[in-house]
């Protein structure tokens, strides 16, 4: 079964097809970064005209990338939220006029969720039960999953999400947006043991907390005038991998799963990849940089594992900007 995605929630436009939920035929990702950078984050308003401008030549690139004519997509898999409201609109009312044109199924598809599917596109197929970490610009979500479809909430943020830590830390150095990939880039050349950060340990619960870090980094930051950026960044970025990565493995170890997950746009930082994998005794499975950040593969194979669970959507398929996961 082919799988035609579409992912639109918030500064990506994005289409991939996938066959059977675990094999990339094409996947296509137009970003949006240079138009909002000069804004320092996101503007939802530019986002959508911007996505309304992207979504047909990105959807004709994803199919000829996958040499596949419309004859050869059997279902379309489309994000509803959580995610900006007016880009959410422009993906879902084109996969509705896509599945009206061509007679197709088509199944809305929780952003949450679809992060965690990118774990099933490539190498061996996670093993039940798991223990994920999805580690985004919105969420920062500890999941017990027991199979497909089936999560259990362990812990998430009471604050900032880790990514949202990284963009704002960012900022507070002036290294730019996106804050992610600038902090990574900036702590390859700064000693982390200088200026040591607090770490919210949140003892006895599987939640996170990062906007005390945050604060503590502005005060440094205030206190020190000159201090080098690069020393801070590799002592903030420390902190935060060392949190997520002894609290994922302590509640993968304690639950007994047999494999950590990881997933979300932070997964790319490679820091939190290489503490995982060393720091975890169990198997860690973790998808390419470019399959952790927002696409549409992974809405594609998180849609066909809801239709093997005999789910569709209907013409009242609506956005959910503020959908939550379990
Ligand atoms: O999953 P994602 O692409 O979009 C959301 O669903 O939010 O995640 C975006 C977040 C941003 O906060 C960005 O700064 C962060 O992921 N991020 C990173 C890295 N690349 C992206 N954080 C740390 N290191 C990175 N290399
Ligand atoms: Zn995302």
């Amino acid at each position: 079964m082919n799988v035609l995605g579409i992912e639109t929630s918030c500064d990506e436009t994005a289409a991939a097809v996938v066959r059977d939920g675990t094999y990339l035929l094409s996947n296509v990702i137009a970003s949006q970064v240079d138009i909002h950078s000069r804004y320092g984050g996101v503007v939802p308003e530019v986002a959508s005209r911007q996505h309304l401008l992207a979504a047909i030549p990105i959807i004709q690139q994803a199919m000829s990338g996958a040499s596949a004519g419309w004859g050869d997509v059997d279902a379309i898999a489309v994000t509803i939220g959580p995610g900006l409201a007016g880009s959410l609109l422009v993906g879902v009312n084109v996969a509705k006029a896509i599945a009206l044109a061509r007679g197709l199924p088509f199944i809305g598809v929780n952003h949450l969720e679809a992060h965690i599917y990118a774990n099933w596109l490539e190498g061996e197929q996670p093993q039940f039960p798991v223990v994920c970490l999805t580690v985004s610009g919105g969420h920062t979500d500890l999941m017990l999953m027991k199979g497909h479809g089936e999560y259990h909430t362990l812990g998430r943020t009471r604050d900032d999400a880790a990514g949202e830590a990284f963009d704002k830390v960012a900022r507070i150095l002036g290294l730019g947006y996106p804050g992610g990939p600038a902090i990574e880039q900036a702590a390859l050349g700064g000693d982390g043991s200088l200026h040591p950060l607090p770490r919210a340990w949140l003892k006895g619960t599987d939640d996170f907390s990062f906007s005390g870090l945050k604060t503590a980094v502005l005060h440094l930051v205030q206190e020190n005038e000159g201090i080098a950026a690069a020393d801070v960044a590799a002592s903030f970025q420390e902190s935060v991998v060392d949190v997520l990565v002894a609290k994922t493995v302590d509640a993968a170890t304690r639950l007994q799963a047999r494999q950590v997950l990881l997933c979300g746009g932070v997964a790319s930082n490679q820091a939190l990849r290489h503490a995982m994998t060393e720091r975890s005794p169990l198997p860690v499975h973790v998808p390419s940089p470019l399959l952790c950040t927002d696409n549409a593969a992974m809405t594609a194979s998180c849609g066909y594992f809801r239709i093997q669970a005999g789910e569709s959507s209907g013409w009242d398929l609506d956005v959910e900007p503020n959908l939550r996961l379990a």
